[in-house]
């Protein structure tokens, strides 16, 4: 296990620092962050089969990495997942795998690559908050859906430490622009001790 890059990767803030860190980490990610009992994936995965009933309404994984998260949504049944990541290195790990019907290299700050309302659902997992993209994304996303669509992610404890996390879902639910469908805490990475709570956020 390499727990220099999890060391690194929570203590990194700027972008294209995090970007070369996925890079580096790219070969390696899967068999660590497994070794650690990586569950968030399949919690998500299995809320957003809870609530959206047609699995072929296509998905949005942000941040998908080398596909562990598009893995879990496959698993539970969907069937039109398209993956973007910051992260060559991390994407060419996922193109090895049979899981999204496109994969799209972005640029770090860029505007989405899609037109609101272009998917059912983004799900962004374990990519907001210390280590991955910053809490700003959460905004970007939402006005990537339209009324109807959801917003699946994760917050891990070190990103809930922020109370900027939590500020940015109450903007959205409080004034009714959103209503959060779900949030439960759970096992994030076990073998590190780690939690992290899922949301399921659909845009009014
Ligand atoms: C912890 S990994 C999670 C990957 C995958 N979702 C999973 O569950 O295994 C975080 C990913 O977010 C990507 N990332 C970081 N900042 C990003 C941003 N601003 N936009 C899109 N992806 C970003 C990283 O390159 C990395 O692949």
């Amino acid at each position: 296990m390499t727990q220099h890059f999890f060391d690194k990767a929570y203590a990194a803030r700027d972008t294209n620092v995090i970007r070369s860190l996925y890079d580096e980490w790219a070969s390696s990610y899967d068999e660590d962050i497994k070794a650690q009992g990586y569950a968030t994936p399949d919690r998500a995965a299995a809320t957003l089969a809870e609530f959206l009933d047609d699995k072929e309404q296509p998905i949005f994984d942000i941040g998908c990495g080398t596909g562990l998260s598009g893995a879990a949504l496959k698993q539970a049944g969907f069937t039109t997942i398209d993956g973007g990541d910051v992260s060559a290195a991390m994407l060419e790990q996922a193109r090895k795998k049979d899981i999204y019907r496109n994969l799209l290299e972005l640029e770090v700050d860029a505007p989405l690559p899609f037109a609101a309302g272009a998917y059912a659902a983004i799900s962004a997992i374990g990519v907001i908050g210390p280590g991955a993209a910053p809490i700003s994304l959460f905004d970007t996303l939402m006005h990537g859906l339209e009324k109807g669509g959801k917003l699946l992610f994760s917050l891990n404890e070190k990103a809930l430490e922020d109370r900027g996390a939590l500020g940015m879902i109450h903007e959205w639910t409080d004034c009714g622009a959103a209503i959060l469908l779900f949030a439960e805490e759970g096992p994030h990475l076990p073998g590190i001790d780690m939690k992290s709570t899922v949301y399921l956020i659909e845009k009014n």
